[in-house]
């Protein structure tokens, strides 16, 4: 008889305890008969337990249909499927981690951004969907302003999982690509990434523009951390890593360092594009503009709060 152990096995042969000298069972397998001590096991069941716990639906679904290597479709039409006990064990464990805090994509170990499927582990920031404004503000500059260039140098500062740059070498693949990271985990997981997804970037270890070592690009983009140091938001976030996220007491200390560097490493008329919190662009703006960028703009998310902000060289300083 068939059984599933866990996302992406083989299907297996596996007795449930209960029901070892009548008939064998799959590790999901049937329906749960009224009454029956094993109905806690049903998919329902589950999900009624990660209710409980004050799981949102839809990701104690993520997490149900990652274990089971079914696609979440599946788990609706099958709610009264039975689970086998351990595998049970092994999602009741999920959904307390998920509970407690810890984020889904580190749960389930990727998150797609752009269109790009990334690995994500507890060594990288979860990339967010706000970033995407980012991503596409670059795309657009390599296809008008930067158009004529064979080859645009693109740095992508703090690249964690490699999210951005990865982004914009999929849709630019002529773009030479620079990932910049402080964190050498971090960049392992962006190294993997790339390879995962066959697109060839030039990784660099360090701080912000430093092991750019006299290379100009011509467009350079980072989402550096911007949270204040004692910011409440950051009980929330404790299980990413810290360097990701906070800078400073205003948040805003690495933003100062990557603006004051970027006349120095940006080709004449090259733009740096900078994510930041959405009470920070006229902050961001007023560096840019101290530092002799032109241009400004500021780009809202998806939620239409105000979260990038770029400016253009005018020359070199
Ligand atoms: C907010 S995360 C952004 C990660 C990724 N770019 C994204 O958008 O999902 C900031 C990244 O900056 C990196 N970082 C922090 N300080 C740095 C520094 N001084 N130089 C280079 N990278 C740094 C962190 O390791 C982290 O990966």
């Amino acid at each position: 008889m068939r059984c599933w152990k866990a996302a992406r096995e083989a299907p297996c042969v596996e007795l449930l305890p209960f029901e070892a000298g009548r008939a064998a069972s799959p590790r999901i397998s049937g329906r749960a008969a009224f009454g029956d001590p094993m109905s806690t096991r049903t998919i329902a069941a589950m999900l009624a337990e990660a209710k409980a716990l004050g799981l949102d639906r839809l990701d104690a679904q993520a997490l149900l249909a990652h274990r089971l290597g079914r696609p979440r479709t599946w788990l609706i039409a099958h709610d009264e499927a039975l689970l086998e006990a351990s595998l049970a064990t092994e999602l009741r464990r999920d959904l307390r981690r998920r509970a407690a805090g810890e984020p889904l994509a580190y749960l389930v170990g990727e998150r797609e951004f752009h269109g790009l499927m990334l690995q994500v582990d507890a060594r990288v920031l979860v990339p967010r969907p706000e970033t995407e404004t980012l991503v596409d503000w670059a795309l657009e500059l390599l296809q008008v302003e930067f158009a004529a260039l064979a080859q645009p140098r693109v740095a992508d500062l703090g690249t964690g999982s490699g999210a951005i740059a990865l982004a914009v070498k999929h849709r630019h693949a002529e773009a030479e690509v620079l990932a910049v990271d402080a964190s050498l985990p971090a960049l392992d997981v962006a190294r993997a990434n790339a390879l995962h997804l066959g697109l060839d970037l030039v990784f660099l270890h360090g701080s912000w523009w430093e092991p750019l070592a006299g290379r100009l690009v011509h467009l350079a983009l980072a989402n550096p951390p911007y949270v204040a140091a004692g910011d409440p938001h950051l009980d929330a976030l404790c299980h990413e890593p810290a360097l990701a996220l906070v800078s400073g007491a205003d948040g805003l200390a690495a933003l100062r360092v990557i603006v004051a560097g970027a006349a120095a490493h940006l080709e004449a008329g090259g733009w740096l594009l900078l994510e930041h919190g959405h009470d920070q662009a006229a902050a961001v703006c007023a560096l840019l503009q101290a530092a002799g960028f032109q241009a400004l703009q500021t780009r809202a998310d998806l939620a239409g709060l105000p979260r990038c902000s770029a400016g253009r060289l005018a020359r070199k300083v």
